[in-house]
């Protein structure tokens, strides 16, 4: 019996524009499909030396001539120093318009180097193979790259993948406790779908890295992301919905200094944001309830450490979501029936103070 294959997704995004999406034990052998022209360039985490060398051979065979390789990874690359270093690494090496540059690694690397391919030479193709939960389950979509630059992600511009391969193999591999921290922006996307059943059955596996639960549920995850990216590329209104758990994820990871992990941050977020909907909107208790559930299983936090909430309130919507004393937020009616509302500051400081500021 041949083993499950590698599933490809494709997702038009305008009519010359697409991402596809393949995931599957194996998949990294159809990176050379994802090729535009003939050469290629790597991107890779400084922990993936030998699957990148895999990579490059998988590349070679497949007729890419691999030009040469960059290491990196985690939240430093996101400069404008380290992307001119990418970029002159690349003129070096002989790089050219149709060279697809390959970017194997967590969101960090995947958004600086994005950011330094989609300006190289006014743009080179790029193919993402992420190596977190969150790029897996997220960030590997939707065409924002970006560094930092006195704020987070202040430097950026949208530049969609032409593909995204996901071995799960090489996310299983990522280490600690960031491998559970992603599993919030999978359970973001359940609550904006309200589709539960799948990542209801395959969590338990997933969270023991089991590589075939993994694939299925990155391919549903990035699926769902693109299909709502696909309807808003360059994030006009729709696609905000993609912020839910966000707005106080946000202030509570600037609140820390981004000591607590973007993922907890959302988890937390998202038990705000739920309790939220309630008031606002009447979502109901047992189906913010099963949200909850899914975030414990997983480990995830459902409050802040103490006296984060008080100072993170002051922070609400200081990001880019502010909008005349408001910030434009999703609310959930449904599971599976967000909107967008512009909601008073002070009404999402209040409830963060009310839920978790006390003593
Ligand atoms: N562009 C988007 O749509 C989007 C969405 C969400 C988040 N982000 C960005 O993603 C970043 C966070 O990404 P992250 O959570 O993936 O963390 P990360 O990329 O910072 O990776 C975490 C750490 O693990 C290392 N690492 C990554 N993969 C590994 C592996 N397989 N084995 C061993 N080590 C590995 C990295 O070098 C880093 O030290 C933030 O900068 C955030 O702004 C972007």
């Amino acid at each position: 019996m041949a083993q499950a294959a590698v599933e490809w997704r494709r997702f038009r995004l305008s009519t010359v524009e697409e991402t596809a999406v393949a995931a599957g034990e194996g998949a990294l052998a159809e990176a050379p499909k994802a090729a535009e022209g003939a050469t290629a360039y790597i991107v890779r985490e400084e922990a993936l030396a030998a699957e990148a060398s895999r990579l490059a051979r998988i590349l070679e065979s497949g007729g890419v001539e691999v030009l040469g390789s960059t290491a990196g990874g985690g939240e430093p690359v996101k400069s404008l120093g380290w992307v001119e270093r990418l970029w002159l690494s690349m003129l070096e090496a002989g790089v050219e318009r149709s060279t697809t540059v390959y970017i194997m690694g967590g969101g960090a690397l995947l958004d600086a180097a994005g950011f330094a391919a989609s300006t190289f030479m006014r743009g080179l193709p790029t193919v993402n193979i992420p190596s977190t939960t969150l790029a897996a389950f997220d960030a590997a979509v939707g065409g924002k790259t970006g560094v930092n630059l006195v704020g987070k992600n202040m430097v950026g511009t949208f530049h969609n993948p032409r593909a995204v391969i996901v071995e799960p193999g090489i996310v299983a591999g990522q280490p600690g406790e960031g491998y559970r921290d992603g599993f919030a922006e999978l359970v973001k996307h359940v609550a904006l779908s309200g589709e539960r059943e799948l990542a209801a059955s395959l969590l338990i596996q997933a969270l023991d890295r089991r590589p075939g639960p993994l694939a299925r549920l990155a391919l549903w995850s990035l699926g769902y992301k693109m299909q709502v990216v696909a309807r808003d590329p360059r994030e006009g209104g729709l696609r905000r919905i993609l912020n839910l758990g966000h707005t106080i994820g946000h202030a509570l990871e600037a609140a820390s200094l981004y000591t607590l992990s973007h993922g907890k941050s959302v988890s937390i977020g998202l038990a705000g944001e739920l309790e939220l909907s309630r008031r606002l909107a009447g979502l109901p208790r047992r189906e913010a309830e099963e949200v909850l559930g899914m975030l414990s299983t997983i480990g995830l936090p459902l409050e802040p450490p103490p006296g984060l909430a008080r100072e993170a309130a002051g922070l609400v919507g200081l990001d880019k979501k502010r909008e005349g004393g408001g910030v434009i937020m999703p609310i959930l009616e449904r599971l599976g029936r967000p909107r967008l509302s512009r909601v008073p500051v002070e009404t999402v400081s209040r409830l963060m103070v009310e839920l978790w500021g006390g003593g």
